[in-house]
This record gives C-alpha cells, sequence and structure tokens, in this order.
C-alpha cells in the first residue's frame, strides 16, 4: 500500500476519536463536525481505491458516524452516550462498530479444485501429505502432522489458489484473513485481533471436530512496521507465536492447520519460521504449466491456427501465472476494440442475422503484447527467493 491511503486513514483515525471524545463529554456541536472530517476522509479512501480490502470495514464505521450525527441533530431527544466515557479511547472507538473483526474473515468453502492449479507439483504434494491425508486419516499419524505450513514466491503464482483448493478437498472449514487488514488500527489492537482469530478457529475445530484451514496471507505484515506504534509488532509477533505453539502442543484431537503465504519470506525471523515446519516454494511456471495455462486461458477464445500455446509459452519464459492471465485477457480485448472501432460496427444486429463477430486472435497480438508487458517478477526478485529457498526450503 502506498502512503496515500494510509494518510487517509490516519486522518479518518485523528477526526474520528476526537469526535468520540467530545461526543462522551456532551460536546455536541464539535462532535458532529469531527464526526462529519471522519466521514470525508473515509468517503474519499473509499472512492481512491475501490479495492482495498478494508472498506467494508470503513464503510460501516461511517454507517455508524452518520447515525451518530442524526442522533445528536435531534436535539430534544435524550441522548444515550455513544460510548462510555469512562473506558479507554481504544475500547470507545472499538464499541462503536463491533464485529467488522468478523466480516474480514471468509468462512465458506472456496469452490476450487486440484485440476484447476496449474503446475506446482511439489507444492500440491506437500499440502496433501501435511493436510489433505492428515485431515482424512488421522488414524495413520500417530507421531502427528505438521500444523503450519508456509507457502513463499513471486506474486502471481498460486498461492492462495493452492490454499483455497487443499481447503476445498478437504470437508471442513477455511477462514480466509489477511495479515495487512488485522494490523490496521481500525480493528484495534493488532495483538488482540490475533488471539481472536486463533480462538475463533479452535473453536471451529473443536466443536465439530472437523478440519479448519487458516490461512492467512501476507503474513509477513505481521512483523512489519506498518501502522503499528514502536513496540507493537514485537506484542503481535509473540501473540502469534504463543498461538501457533498452543496448536502444536495440543494432541492430534485438534485438527487446525495454518497456512501462511507471503511474497516477502526474507521479512520472516527464525523463531517466526521455526512454527512453519513445511516451508514449500510456489514457483513461477515453467514451460509445461505456461502450456497448460494459456490452453486453459486461450480456450474460449477464438484464434488462427498458428496461435500454439506451445510456441506462446516458450516467448512468455519468466511471466507469471496470472500474468499469462492478463495476457490473454489483454489480447481478447484488443480484438474487441477492433471490432468496436470497425467502421461499421452496430451493436443492434442486423435483424435476421447474427452479432457482429471480433476477427481472429493472431500470433502476432500476442507477440505485441509481450513486448509492450513485461514480466511481473524481476529476475533479480528470482534470484533472491532461490537464494532464500536454498537456506530455508523445508518439504
Ligand atoms: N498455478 C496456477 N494455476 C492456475 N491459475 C493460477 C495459478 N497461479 C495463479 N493463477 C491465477 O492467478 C490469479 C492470482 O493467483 P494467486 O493464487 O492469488 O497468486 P498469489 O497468491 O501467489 O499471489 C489466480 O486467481 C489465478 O487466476
Ligand atoms: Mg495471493
Amino acid at each position: 500500500m502506498s502512503l496515500a491511503p494510509q494518510e487517509l486513514e490516519n486522518s479518518a483515525s485523528r477526526f474520528a476519536a476526537e469526535a468520540i471524545k467530545l461526543d462522551s463529554q456532551g460536546a455536541r456541536g464539535m462532535a458532529i463536525s469531527n464526526y462529519q472530517r471522519a466521514i470525508e476522509s473515509l468517503t474519499k479512501l473509499i472512492q481512491l481505491y475501490p479495492d482495498n480490502k478494508l472498506n467494508r470495514v470503513y464503510t460501516e464505521r461511517l454507517g455508524a458516524y452518520q447515525n451518530r450525527i442524526k442522533a445528536l441533530q435531534m436535539t430534544n431527544v435524550e441522548l444515550e452516550p455513544a460510548v462510555d466515557p469512562k473506558a479507554t479511547p481504544e475500547q470507545q472507538k472499538q464499541s462503536l462498530a463491533k464485529n467488522e473483526f468478523d466480516d474480514l474473515v471468509m468462512k465458506e468453502k472456496p469452490n476450487v479444485s486440484w485440476a484447476e492449479v496449474v503446475g506446482l507439483e511439489d507444492a500440491k504434494d506437500a499440502l496433501r501429505e501435511s493436510i489433505v491425508y492428515p485431515a482424512k486419516r488421522p488414524d495413520l499419524f500417530p507421531l502427528g502432522w505438521p500444523r503450519g505450513i508456509l507457502l513463499y514466491g513471486p506474486p502471481g503464482c498460486g498461492k492462495t489458489v493452492l490454499a483455497a483448493a487443499t481447503a476445498s478437498e478437504i470437508d471442513g472449514y477455511f477462514i480466509n484473513v489477511d495479515a495487512a487488514s488485522m494490523m490496521s488500527k481500525w480493528l484495534g489492537e493488532a495483538e488482540k485481533n490475533v488471539a481472536k482469530l486463533f480462538t475463533m478457529a479452535r473453536g471451529y475445530a473443536e466443536k465439530e471436530g472437523l478440519p479448519v484451514i487458516l490461512f492467512i496471507d501476507e503474513v509477513d505484515s505481521l512483523l512489519g512496521s506498518r501502522n503499528s506504534e514502536v513496540g507493537g509488532e514485537i506484542r503481535v509477533k509473540n501473540q502469534f507465536l504463543t498461538e501457533m505453539d498452543g496448536i502444536n502442543g495440543k494432541g492430534k484431537d485438534l485438527k487446525l492447520y495454518v497456512i501462511g503465504a507471503t511474497n516477502k519470506p526474507w521479512s520472516l525471523d527464525w523463531p517466526f519460521l521455526r512454527r512453519f515446519t513445511k516451508r514449500v516454494y510456489v514457483t513461477l511456471p515453467s514451460l509445461e504449466a505456461r502450456v497448460k495455462l494459456f490452453d486453459l486461458y486461450t480456450s474460449p477464445l477464438k484464434k488462427d491456427e498458428k496461435v500454439k500455446s506451445l510456441e506462446l509459452a516458450k516467448l512468455a519464459d519468466g511471466y507469471s501465472a496470472s500474468d499469462i492471465k492478463d495476457i490473454c485477457q489483454s489480447a481478447q480485448l484488443m480484438v474487441v476494440n477492433d471490432l468496436f472501432h470497425q467502421a461499421d460496427y452496430s451493436p443492434e444486429p442486423v435483424v435476421g442475422e447474427p452479432k457482429m463477430q471480433p476477427r481472429e486472435l493472431t500470433l502476432g497480438d500476442f507477440k505485441e503484447i509481450l513486448t509492450r508487458r513485461k514480466p511481473s517478477v524481476s529476475m533479480e526478485m528470482i534470484r533472491a527467493y532461490y537464494k532464500w529457498s536454498e537456506q530455508f526450503r523445508a518439504l
């Protein structure tokens, strides 16, 4: 995340804290204007960064502040204080919007199968051995099984889809959170979020004896300095380590697995890594995998017979799976664009005739896109992953 959303978040948070303080002191007018400014900052934040994972939380806060303003404006009504004036500022902030933590957690089972994850055979094997088999036949694992699995590697290569496919393979719960959101000050103190998260996951695992996969994306943010006051990240990390030890120490009855994913394995320290006994490199796709990816993503497209997946795969050395998806999307967009710019194009089909169709995709279209669009992962990054792997990979 760049600096700008951070600044907006900070300013919204400052106005909101001030508003809540004034509100609890009975200073209605000033409270209202501070709530309004918090609302403005949050609105701007949502508009400028529509994909931000925290937008749901922001929207909820925004609604809470708007309701509070409405309540304050009805001057004749006897007002309950919005918050308990004796509570700490942090407790006051939390009491205004509960449950937002639950909102960040996706508990449904994802609909992704192993077959949809192209390549990555090592990673699939590791996940089968450490999660799928023990979940299905715990009786075959008298010595227990690993509880923490770290998936690391460049962005867009399938860490998230792998975790999702594992979850859909076993009959259980999938809890998907991203660590960066947990660290946000809008969700309160991060170490409490970590504790809440594990309590929730254990609750599911104990309640019905079903396996639970706790997937923590961007797990490196738990150690990062983003947002946290000095010393805060140490508390978060210690909380996380304690929770991991709690699971590891539990008997084999508890079917709780933690999958962490990161693009920045080097920012994890040894105490942290030690809790992830399996560390799996999710690599850029091999030539063979790239062929399959092109098969997959060009299959619904109309293309000239000279467009062969093998040829495309050779040209796309160094590109990630998600790059390849983008390339195929851009190729289709190119012909669609050409169609819309065609002089005789009309969106309404002539009565009795089919809708006008774009021309076929050519090898030249793909080549043009490949020269314009560089791989999203640099060679230097790949070397860094490789070096880290030599030291820390554990299958
Ligand atoms: N190995 C793969 N097989 C098929 N599709 C993939 C693969 N890796 C990535 N993708 C595509 O790229 C998108 C992003 O992948 P994702 O799993 O989020 O990457 P990561 O978590 O490693 O950053 C996925 O939604 C999927 O469409
Ligand atoms: Mg991901």
